[in-house]
């Protein structure tokens, strides 16, 4: 009959509707391998407690062999009338088993504490797959700051001409960020590695298991320390949904760029046309698909996020069947992730920037006014004065159409007695790099020092 892990009870099977709404099946198979796993670690356990004879383990875990051998050539597949990937699986080791032999491994185990564990062995495995899809993406950003040394581009705030920064260091403070989301992985790793099997459905259980003994058989640092706790939580899959949804928040905020960049307005890039897609009616257009479908799949993983957290909110104490919903969120995220990564690397990797549009913008739009503000305090002018006789500058060469350096010494002059000839030292691009050479700052030492470090930070990742 259906639904044959609670029959006892129960005096006939579950409506059509119900069976419909319960499956789980089309999104938890994908965890069928892990649940394998698990079952050979749990008939371990029990084969230690003296509840299976060497005869039934070794007829145990050949039966798993099989069922596992059948589960990855496609050869076993769920039923319409299996709930779950557990009790999919039990029905094919009973039909490889036989129903004494595969009918022991349930004894100790709850589907509560085995999908709690499956999901994080998922996981954990996920996210090193993960992390190294953004570490390609660290790189690209890494190699095309390596090959422009000494670019310099028109730095922003609010999208208006700043002050001038090197390309470089433009393109290595999108690195950073995504560095750190791989430290988030890596940390998020530690807190997710206990594992909560040996929990049964809350309680833990009677039987004499050990779930330290399932824990390092699976790969865990240790189990969890409470069975309610490891059975009910799924902060470690909310964390995972949020730093994927990091992940794409920071890819998204460098495909906003890539975009602009690729208009005709801009004109700072040119996208390969392996990384760009046409139009169907304008036969001029080169558009930037690849950066578009960053910024709109974004969404969709800050929607998986705050899905789960909703549906975390007000969850009593233990398990609730409304933890089946944390799987499809993080499932769709981990794919989004794995087609959209490769293909974001791919694109960076083969952005052709047009450096002398970039040097000669930089400049522009008074972007050394800071400049001569800095110099003037460095002559011993309070930089109150300073910020006010620089602004005068902008102003009256805006009022001619002129740029800074086109003042002429009287100009400067009548402007301000501080003014002297000795500013136009600051006046160029070169002079206003190299003099921001704190830690950090855009002087071409600097940088050249941060990409080393971003790309040894990358290296031991
Ligand atoms: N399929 C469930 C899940 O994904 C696990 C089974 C627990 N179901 C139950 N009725 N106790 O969360």
């Amino acid at each position: 009959s259906r639904l044959s892990l609670w029959g006892g009870r129960f005096s006939g099977g579950p409506a059509d509707a119900l069976a419909e709404l319960s499956r789980s099946t089309h999104f938890d198979w994908r965890l069928a391998l892990h649940d394998i796993a698990g079952s050979r670690a749990h008939a371990r356990v029990l084969h230690r407690a003296g509840l299976l004879d060497d005869a039934g383990l070794d007829a145990m875990l050949a039966a798993l062999d099989e069922l596992r051998a059948d589960v990855e050539s496609g050869a076993f597949v769920p039923a319409p009338e299996d709930e779950d990937v557990h009790t999919a699986l039990e029905r094919g080791l009973i039909e490889r088993a036989g129903a004494d032999v595969g009918g022991r491994l349930r004894a100790g185990r709850s589907r509560n504490d085995q999908i709690a564990t499956l999901g994080r062995m998922y996981l954990r495995e996920r996210a090193r797959v993960v992390a190294g899809l953004v570490l390609d993406v660290v790189d690209a950003l890494v190699e095309q700051a390596r090959s422009h040394p000494g670019v310099a581009m028109p730095g922003r705030t609010h999208l208006q001409h700043a002050q001038p920064v090197l390309l470089a260091h433009h393109l290595l403070a999108h690195a950073w960020p995504l560095l750190r989301d791989v430290q988030r992985l890596q940390d998020w790793d530690a807190r997710a590695a206990l594992s909560p099997y040996g929990s049964g459905a809350l309680a833990g259980s009677s039987l004499g298991l050990d779930p330290e003994a399932v824990a390092a058989d699976l790969g865990f640092d240790g189990a969890v320390e409470n069975s309610i706790d490891g059975t009910a939580s799924r902060d470690a899959v909310a964390e995972f949904a949020f730093v994927t949804a990091m992940v794409a928040v920071d890819i998204s905020r460098i495909a906003e760029e890539v975009i602009l960049w690729a208009t005709k307005e801009f004109g700072f890039i040119t996208l390969d046309d392996a990384y760009s897609t046409g139009s169907s009616i304008m036969p001029q257009k080169k558009n930037p698909d690849v950066a578009e479908l960053a910024r709109g799949k974004t969404g969709r993983l800050i929607g998986n996020l705050t899905g789960l957290l909703a549906t975390l909110k007000g969850l009593p104490l233990a398990y609730n069947r409304d933890l089946q919903e944390d799987k499809e969120p993080v499932f769709d995220s981990i794919d989004t992730l794995e087609v959209l990564l490769p293909a974001f690397s791919g694109m960076v990797a083969t952005l052709v920037f047009d450096t002398e549009r970039l040097e000669s913008l930089a400049p522009q739009g008074f972007s050394l006014a800071t400049d001569i503000a800095e110099w003037l305090v460095r002559q011993g002018v309070p930089f109150r004065v300073a910020h006010e006789v620089a602004g005068e500058c902008v102003r009256v060469c805006e009022s001619r159409g002129i740029e800074l350096w086109d003042l002429s010494d009287d100009d400067l002059a009548s402007i301000s007695e501080h003014l002297t000839p000795g500013v136009r030292e600051v006046l160029t691009v070169e002079g206003s790099l190299a003099s921001r050479d704190g830690k950090g700052g855009t002087a071409p030492v600097r940088v050249a020092e941060q990409l080393e470090g971003a790309a040894a930070a990358a290296q031991e990742a």
